[in-house]
């Protein structure tokens, strides 16, 4: 019989908060994966020191040591080949991946983004946000795609964005709703319960939970 676990790389580029609370669903075994191998583009990226921690192999992509965004990308994939990853997820990963990176880990490749996409997209998102005015932003998990922060919807999270906040204080309200639904997020692609119609997400045996609405006003 084969191993039910999937086998899941996880690429950081700094703190790597987002990836301890999947390598820490996957110990609690929330998650049906096994976490076998993280990537960093960063050699001083705070997270590989955690990665190591939880006993999991970490390896150091960094730019230069390949030239150009799409031979980088290979020499990424080619790691990801090597550790049989089947999932990828990004955790703060900071570069953009090119088409051939994309289509490797079609389906199989998933994001956490600070905003309730397709709100505020790239960078400083908690930023945009503040500056923007909105009074609710958020968190999105999303399957990859050729576009940045542009993939199918698996989860989100809203949150209050309070009239004092600055950048910092919504990034913190920001993190505790992605900590919680990340590893969930990856708990279900690794139990094969979720699904695509076009671009919806059909997430198949377990409620959905909806907790109520959140108004600010
Ligand atoms: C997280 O807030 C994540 O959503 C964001 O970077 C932070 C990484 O924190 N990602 C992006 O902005 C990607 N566009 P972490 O290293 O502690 O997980």
């Amino acid at each position: 019989m084969g191993d039910p676990m999937k086998r899941v790389a996880i690429l950081i580029s700094g703190r790597g908060s987002n990836m301890v609370s999947l390598l820490e669903g996957m110990r609690a075994g929330e998650i049906d994966g096994k976490a076998v191998l993280v990537v960093s583009n960063r050699a001083d990226a705070l997270g590989l020191d955690k990665a190591r921690s939880f006993g999991v192999p970490v390896k150091v992509i960094a730019r230069g040591e390949a030239k150009g965004r799409e031979s980088h990308d290979r020499a990424v994939v080619a790691a990801l080949e090597d550790a049989g990853a089947e999932i990828v997820c990004l955790a703060g990963y900071m570069r953009i991946l090119t088409p051939f990176f994309v289509e490797r880990y079609h389906q199989r490749l998933i994001n956490i983004h600070p905003s309730l996409l397709p709100s505020f997209p790239g960078l400083h998102a908690q930023e945009q946000a503040c500056a923007y005015g909105a009074r609710i932003s958020g968190c999105t998990v999303h399957f990859v795609d050729a576009e940045v922060d542009h993939g199918p919807i698996i989860a989100q999270a809203a949150v209050p964005v309070l009239p004092d906040d600055d950048a910092d204080a919504l990034a913190a309200r920001i993190l505790e709703q992605e900590h919680r639904i990340y590893p969930r997020a990856l708990a279900d692609l690794c139990a094969d319960r979720i699904r695509l119609e076009g671009r919806r997400v059909i997430i198949a045996g377990r409620p959905v939970s909806f907790p109520g609405s959140l108004c600010v006003c």
